[in-house]
């Protein structure tokens, strides 16, 4: 989401890590070289082979390969979407969409459906797909593309949109926000070419309040516990997304620290400082109600540490509990790109979303199969590291570990350098970027990363070219030894102000996926130069950008996930409307009627039964 007004002018990241005046020379010239470079901004810092490699060969055919590799000119060959903003959505002529499962939508046929409206209680609203529509994944069942699994995220929904009052008045007011956030797993099947959720066994909802378990370093480490003794409980802000070579899901929470609040006055330590707690927290008000959200409870006094990881559901069992992944660290988790690397050893890739926050890898200790097979998860043992971006288009991962003397000397153990994640990569040097958002691995094993805007920064560097960043940018880099090395080579792939004035212009790049052609798929959240938020498909070599998508006045378009043969493509809308039926009555057509608009998910196909992005 973009980040709440009442937060937006906020830094948590008082670190001077950027060394502006050593780096001002190079800044300027390749600065020049970046804005209106284009393609030849890339091919300086990567070589042409990778950037060949990434853009072709396009296979044609059922999508797996046949064998009869083609060179395309552009590996988008649909027709351009306009933009003009307004209460529908659009899309290119060469495309269709339908949409299912709204807010409210019951999670089995047959249940109460409150199109829109507060739901009736908390238990009423487990029992529905949530708000606050975010990353996705499909997993399919028995490999098929009309049959599979929808994990997805809800990540927020305002206190007025959610309970028709500024404020929760009861402890049940705030049982019902809470249950519009965390995530729903949901069955789906295409019958007579229409997809709808199914009645199953698989459907369920995770809230704040599902029973959770950690595992990793941190688990069972005195920073998770509370005077109270209450269990581990719930996952919040769930933004972006990953998945798993194992077939599992990975959710990521993101903005946690607007869930707490203070009954009496509070004055955030330093650590809980960088992490944004407040007092006031984004206006949920379930501090006053649910004490666990209560920063000055001195029962719980240890419950935020227990939030800001990314957390593993199998979608595939609805009984088991959500997994928190401490190894993974603590920020402001936006999303995390898996990828296997060098040895068959997991490699997550990973943004924190904030302006001058940070960007991260995780690599798993050992092969991912060897692990599980010793009964481990590859996500509970492995390195942390996070970026430094040096001005020669090289970087350095280093690495969050207390054997660094430098971590030694501030921390007690490797748990305190997890949990205040973010501390340690200040003192370890690590570039402060335009907010991470989505991270995706190529095919060619290039990593992408949208950063999505900043508009504090007062002094550019190389990695992080313009002052102030209103529109944003998208950096990416290839690291050494297939993953688990600690250098790498980067360059600026697209600069959102390079396409204003133009067909496709855009501003706020924040969903992302490269698709396995090498497509690279972006979704927008943040002002746009004209029209609403949308989705966009750019040629890794060329560099061209094009819109497929766009969304409703007020939304953010977000989310992705597509079945094994990419021919149908699930995106979500967020906030359409900002939930007033004056901007739009979405997914109802048009504006000004009673419907409170909904978020929802698109289904997208091409009319012709190809490939999404073609
Ligand atoms: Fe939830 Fe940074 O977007
Ligand atoms: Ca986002
Ligand atoms: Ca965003």
């Amino acid at each position: 989401m973009e980040t709440p007004v009442t937060v937006d002018d906020g830094i948590s990241n008082p670190s001077t890590n950027r060394p502006f005046q050593d780096v001002l020379a190079t800044n300027l010239s390749r600065r020049k070289a970046l804005i209106g470079g284009g393609a030849t901004a890339a091919i300086a810092f990567f070589g042409a082979s990778s950037v060949a490699e990434a853009g072709a060969p396009a296979k044609t055919g059922n999508g797996k390969g046949n064998g009869n590799a083609v060179f395309h000119n552009s590996l988008i060959g649909f027709a351009p979407c306009p933009n003009p903003g307004g209460p529908n959505p659009t899309i290119s002529d060469d495309y269709q969409y339908d949409v299912i499962i709204p807010w409210g939508t019951p999670l089995q046929p047959g249940g109460v459906d409150t199109n829109g409206g507060r739901p009736a209680s908390e238990a009423e609203a487990l029992q529905q797909i949530g708000l606050g529509h975010d990353g996705m994944h499909f997993f399919p069942i028995n490999g098929r593309s009309d049959h599979g699994i929808l994990c997805i995220n809800h990540e927020y929904g305002t206190t007025p949109h959610v309970l028709g009052k500024a404020f929760p008045e009861s402890l049940e007011d705030v049982r019902i926000s809470q249950a519009i956030h965390g995530n729903a797993v949901v069955e789906l099947k295409r019958t007579n070419g229409a997809w709808e959720r199914v009645a199953s066994s698989y459907n369920r909802r995770i809230t704040p309040n599902t029973p959770v378990t950690f595992d990793g370093p941190v688990a069972g480490h005195p920073l998770l516990d509370n005077p109270a003794g209450n269990a581990p409980a719930g996952t919040v802000n769930n933004c972006a997304n990953g998945s798993t070579p194992w077939g599992t899901y990975l959710t990521c929470e993101e903005n946690f620290n607007g869930y707490f609040g203070a009954n009496e006055t509070f004055t955030a330590t330093e650590r809980q400082a960088r992490y944004g707690l407040s007092s006031g927290g984004f206006g949920y008000g379930w501090h006053v109600f649910d004490e666990r959200f209560d920063l000055t409870n001195p029962d719980y006094a240890n419950e935020s540490n227990r939030f800001g990881w990314i957390v593993e559901i199998d979608p595939m069992s609805p009984t088991s509990a959500p997994v928190k992944h401490t190894a993974l660290g603590r920020v402001k988790h936006e999303g995390i790109a898996l990828t296997v690397g060098r040895g068959g050893r997991v490699v997550g890739y990973m943004g924190d979303d904030e302006r001058f926050d940070y960007i991260y890898k995780f690599v798993s200790a050992k092969n991912w199969k060897s692990m599980r097979a010793q009964g481990k998860s590859p996500l509970s043992e492995g390195q942390l590291f996070v970026a430094r971006f040096d001005d020669d288009g090289t970087g350095q991962w280093l690495e969050l570990t207390i054997d660094n003397p430098v971590l030694a000397a501030e921390f007690a153990d490797q748990a305190e350098v997890l949990v205040y994640a973010r501390r340690a990569a200040d003192l370890l040097g690590a570039t402060p970027m335009d907010r991470p958002e989505w991270t995706s691995v190529a095919p060619n094993g290039d990593v992408y990363c949208t950063l999505t805007n900043n508009t504090r920064r007062t002094e550019a560097n190389a990695a992080n070219p313009l002052a102030p960043n209103p529109d944003g940018h998208i950096i990416r880099w290839r690291d050494s030894d297939k993953h688990v090395g600690t250098s790498f080579e980067w360059d600026i792939f697209l600069i959102a102000q390079d396409s204003h004035g133009t067909e496709a212009a855009y501003g706020s790049p924040d969903g992302l996926w490269v698709d396995p052609d090498g497509r690279v798929f972006v979704q927008t959240d943040g002002d746009q130069p004209y029209g609403n938020n949308q989705m966009l498909v750019a040629d890794p070599k060329t560099k061209e950008i094009r819109r497929i998508f766009a969304g409703v006045d007020g939304d953010e378009i977000t989310g992705i996930a597509v079945t094994p043969d990419r021919r149908t493509m699930f995106v979500n809308t967020q906030h359409p409307g900002n939930g007033d039926p004056s901007s739009t009555n979405f997914p109802v057509p048009g504006a000004g009627g009673p419907e409170i608009p909904r978020d929802a998910t698109f289904v997208i196909t091409r009319k012709d039964g190809g490939v999404i992005g073609s």
